[in-house]
């Protein structure tokens, strides 16, 4: 339960939501920006993309990448629609509530120190181990993986990440059958990640947590990215390695994971602990069940209109579109 009833900061304000008579159709949109010369900054930063071709990750990612990039288990994955969000809104658009509760925390989250960063596996294990970043990139064969993205507060994206199935380490830890659950712990320095003036950062049960169960976190679905883009992961969206769960919501993705811990007992959560009744511990996305304080019957496509910040409605779609390969763990 949360310490005191906080005003929650992170409710989307009214003049985001984009006015009917201000949406354009994406296509058109995104075909008048490839013959227009005004995207020059957006595309040359990833904008409209198709899902990348090996002559677009960097050569440091490349090095580790599974071959070939797109495996035929993963080529499921990578049709999202609507067409990829151009990095520059992506990246410049974000949650990462240690730097600040303003979507514009980019420049703050540049303090994050990712430098000898370690990943400790522990708890109900037989084999606990502590990665480091050369660990995991050469136990774990990098793919790409375009998914639909869906924030709680109803607005969306489709970002191409670069990872791995979070299940291999899962079976390179090999679970006891005690184990049931798992807590992500995302990196804490209180000198380094303040956290927001408001709600005031005191208040907040840090280091930020997050939790899947051990059946989920084996679905092939759930993904750990270490990059974006074609390139290594920048600060901002949790490098140097994050949680991806599509079908979920995204605060269900810790950032800057520095520990993965098997455990017997569903864990205490960053956001659920703030306010349970607002952020549930399993948070699939679901049209059907409201957020207390808004709709989540449609959802806002970051960067589809005419100007960054212009949105284009659709309606939300149940797991976020991926039941067919999720549903059977809530059945
Ligand atoms: N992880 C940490 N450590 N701190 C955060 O504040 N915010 C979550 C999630 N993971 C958050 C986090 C929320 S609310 C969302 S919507 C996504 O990160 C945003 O990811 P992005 O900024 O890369 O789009």
């Amino acid at each position: 339960m949360p310490l005191i009833q906080i005003p929650q900061p992170w409710q989307l304000p009214e003049r985001s939501i984009t006015p009917e008579s201000a949406f354009v159709n994406r296509r058109r949109f995104l075909k008048s920006l490839v013959g227009a010369s005004i995207g020059a900054s957006a595309l040359a930063l990833g904008g409209c993309r198709q899902p990348l071709s090996d002559d677009d990750i960097d050569a440091d990612l490349r090095k580790t990448l599974g071959q070939p990039l797109r495996s035929q288990a993963n080529l499921d994955f990578v049709e999202a629609e609507p067409p990829i969000t151009p990095q520059v809104y992506a990246s410049t658009y974000n949650n990462f509530y240690e730097f600040g509760s303003t979507k514009g925390i980019w420049p703050q989250a540049q303090k994050l120190p990712t430098d000898d960063w370690k990943v400790e596996v522990s708890g109900l294990v037989k084999n606990p181990r502590t990665y480091d970043l050369d660990d995991l990139r050469q136990q774990f064969p990098l793919e790409e993986r375009v998914y639909r993205f869906r924030c709680v507060e109803a607005w969306a994206m489709v970002i191409p990440w670069i990872g791995f199935p979070m299940r291999l380490i899962l079976e390179a830890a090999a679970p006891t059958p005690a184990a049931k659950f798992v807590r992500f712990t995302s990196f804490y320095d209180s000198q380094l990640t303040s956290g927001p003036a408001w709600p005031p950062s005191a208040y907040m049960p840090w280091p930020y947590t997050e939790s899947l169960t051990v059946p989920e976190m084996a679905n092939d679905l759930a993904f750990f990215a270490v990059g974006v883009y074609g390139r290594t992961l920048p600060k901002q969206h949790g490098a140097p390695i994050r949680m991806v769960v599509p079908w979920k919501y995204g605060f269900k993705g810790a950032k800057s994971v520095v520990k993965i811990e098997f455990v017997k007992e569903q864990p205490a959560t960053f956001w659920h602990t703030l306010s349970p009744n607002e952020y549930g511990l399993v948070s699939n996305v679901n049209p059907e069940i409201s957020h207390p304080r808004w709709s989540q019957k449609t959802e806002r496509i970051l960067g589809q209109g005419t100007n960054p910040f212009d949105w284009e409605k659709q309606e939300t779609l149940l797991y976020n579109g991926y039941g067919e390969y999720v549903a059977e763990l809530y059945a």
